[in-house]
């Protein structure tokens, strides 16, 4: 009997990731052998230990925190969901030995939003906080959508703007500068896309962005995801949301992408939610 194929996460640090878990749990469920562990990658080292990994027979890599442009930058050829989004989270050895680029945030929120919590998106005001590289593949997805406005909102304002430049869509983007955001009125969506949550930083906002039918979704879950969603609980928020759901789909998008079958993700968050 061969080997089972190998598959990896790397990102730095890497410990906690859930990703050997969800793999694990997928393979399972759809009777798929599989070898998938967590590789600690921190980026100075990134290319080397990637390399090796795809030079010694490994198929495919799921890749985290901070080493996402790395991979976007290591591969030969990327999906469209990765040339959008600048970044790549999942990488996959090709037949000749070439690397692909793919990305799966994008997909990953909007099933979660649309499919799991039954949000539609359709002409709604959203406002996305962030523009690193998970902000940037929600924009483009947010977009194919339709949503009315979108309003982009960072720290450091030329990211912000290079984000709505590569959306090239202007008359749904705008950029808010970050001190002048209470001045925006409030969004039926907000979407923290930023790292403060997972950085223990504070990200002060205006409780005028949230109305009663507001829902507010922070791409971080579990304890980084509660300041943002208390804050938003307190300013009177409908719903709030955080990112296990869209970090399970995700999985399950390059689980897809690497075997051809799309594992039942419903049963895979209740058994993380207990
Ligand atoms: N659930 C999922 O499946 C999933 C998938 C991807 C990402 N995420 C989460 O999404 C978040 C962002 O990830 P990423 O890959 O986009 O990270 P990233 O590329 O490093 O971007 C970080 C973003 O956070 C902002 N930021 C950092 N510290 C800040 C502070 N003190 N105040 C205000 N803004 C601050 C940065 O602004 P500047 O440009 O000013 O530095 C930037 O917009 C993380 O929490 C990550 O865990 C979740």
């Amino acid at each position: 009997m061969s080997d089972p194929q190998r598959f990896a996460v790397f990102g730095h640090p890497i410990a906690h990731s859930l990703s050997p878990l969800l793999h694990a749990l997928f393979a399972k469920q759809r009777g798929i052998a599989l070898q998938y562990v967590a590789i600690d990658a921190p980026p100075e080292r990134f290319i080397e230990i990637a390399r090796t990994f795809f030079d010694e027979g490994g198929c495919g890599a799921n890749v985290t925190l901070p080493d996402k442009q790395l991979a976007f930058e290591l591969a030969d050829a990327h999906t469209r969901a990765a040339q959008r989004a600048g970044v790549a989270n999942v990488l996959t050895r090709q037949a000749g030995g070439s690397i692909e680029a793919h990305n799966t945030d994008g997909a990953g929120l909007i099933r979660d939003l649309r499919e799991r919590h039954g949000v539609d998106l359709r002409n709604r005001r959203v406002l996305l906080l962030g523009a690193g590289g998970a902000a940037q593949a929600v924009a483009f997805a947010l977009l194919d959508e339709n949503v009315r406005e979108l309003i982009v909102a960072n720290r450091t304002s030329e990211r912000a703007r290079k984000l709505a430049d590569a959306l090239n869509v202007s008359q749904r983007v705008c950029i808010s500068e970050w001190n002048s955001l209470g001045r925006c009125g409030a969004f039926d969506l907000i979407l923290n896309a930023t790292s403060v949550g997972v950085l223990g930083a504070s990200m002060p906002l205006s409780r005028s962005l949230v109305s009663e039918n507001t829902i507010a979704y922070d791409l971080a879950y579990g304890k980084a995801a509660q300041p943002f969603l208390e804050w938003a609980r307190s300013a009177g928020a409908a719903r709030t949301l955080d990112g296990l759901g869209m970090l399970i789909e995700t999985a399950a998008d390059s689980f897809e992408h690497w075997h051809g079958v799309r594992p039942e993700t419903e049963g895979t968050l209740r058994q993380l939610q207990t």
